[in-house]
């Protein structure tokens, strides 16, 4: 059966999304067509103004441009979420499919709302950017730094400790006005959720489940990216029923990246690493440890959290994931000394 258009030009958009070479004789192999016919595609999208190219023959390199770009200044003063999505961003994605315009109804509205209650500063940059694949938005503002902040406010010995409280989930330095939820889930709706700091660095990316922490510049306040593609699938019932328990309707579920309880790639061996790990496990009914990227654990790190949090915390279910044998061994052990 022969490949409809759009299919092609869909195939191309995907490849130009980061800079790609040669991309019709790519388009031409995948579809089985002419090389010829896969370059009226590639000239079709670069005349609507959604791909530009340079270069030419098999040198040529195609990549997505904005079809929208736009830029906002606020004075954090008195400002509204609700009325900065309304009259700015609600109006440039109003095509967009429902699942999609309320995951970043959600996710805008939260960040802002973040950088008018907590960061301190005075003055909110946002700058869109739409095209032909996707969204994406970043929300500066020039306050403490949310990093910094929840060291100060959480008294963590390091900011990087925050990384993994947010991680966590249920973590907030409010308590009477807020819950915590914001950036947990706001990280998990979208395809990409970066947040940079002075020189910190944390992201998550929906397609590797990933989480980095990154020495960068010198991030002045808080910037935050969102990134979501225009046809995602996803719904925000659908990232809120995976960490609620069924028939339930709170969050009570979390799954924590192990690898974040260590620093500069120092083996987790000891038990006030566990402790750190642990803290606040109590707030969740279940808590699914993910040691992805942890080849092996020590065996007090082991102790105190499947033996000493374990049984006295006998209502929170630890779930470990992605064990290698090596650290699944180690929790044998522990569990068996119980
Ligand atoms: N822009 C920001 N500047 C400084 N701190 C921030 C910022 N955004 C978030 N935070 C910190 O991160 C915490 C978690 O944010 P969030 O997940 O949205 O939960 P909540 O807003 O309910 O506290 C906040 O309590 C605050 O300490
Ligand atoms: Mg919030």
């Amino acid at each position: 059966m022969r490949a409809k258009t759009s299919e092609i030009r869909q195939f191309i958009l995907n490849m130009c999304r980061n800079k790609a070479r040669n991309v019709a004789a790519e388009a031409a192999r995948h579809f089985d067509i002419s090389r010829q016919a896969a370059g009226r595609h590639l000239a079709a999208l670069e005349n609507a103004k959604m791909v530009d190219s340079s270069g030419r023959g098999n040198a040529k390199t195609s990549w997505l441009i904005p079809l929208i770009e736009q830029s906002w200044k606020f004075s954090l003063l008195g400002l509204r979420e609700d009325i900065v999505w309304m009259e700015n961003i609600a109006p440039l994605i109003a095509d967009l499919p429902e699942n999609v315009r309320d995951m970043w109804h959600y996710g805008f509205t939260e960040m802002v709302n973040n950088a008018i209650d907590h960061s301190e500063g005075t003055t909110l940059a946002i700058h869109f950017t739409r095209t032909a694949l996707d969204v994406g938005i970043w929300i500066n503002d020039d306050g403490e730094g949310i990093f910094h902040r929840i060291q100060r406010l959480g008294n963590l010995y390091d900011p990087r400790e925050a990384i993994l409280e947010l991680a966590k989930g249920k973590f907030t330095t409010d308590p009477t006005n807020h819950s915590g939820e914001g950036i947990f889930f706001t990280s998990r709706a979208f395809d990409s959720f970066v947040i940079m700091s002075r020189t910190l660095y944390f992201s998550h990316k929906a397609e590797q489940d990933d989480w980095l922490i990154d020495d960068d510049r010198d991030i002045p306040g808080t910037r935050v990216f969102l990134r979501l593609d225009n046809n995602s699938q996803r719904t925000m019932n659908s990232i809120y029923s995976q960490f609620t328990e069924p028939d339930e309707f709170t969050f009570s579920k979390t799954v924590v990246p192990v690898r974040l309880a260590r620093h500069n790639g120092e083996k987790l061996v000891s038990r006030s690493q566990a402790k750190r790990l642990v803290s606040r496990f109590e707030k969740f009914k279940t808590v699914v440890l993910d040691f992805s990227g942890v080849e092996e654990i020590g065996q007090a790190f082991a102790d105190e959290i499947f033996r000493v949090f374990a049984s006295s915390h006998t209502e929170v279910e630890l779930i470990p994931m992605h064990a290698s044998t090596e650290v699944q061994q180690m929790i044998v052990r522990a569990l068996a000394v119980r």
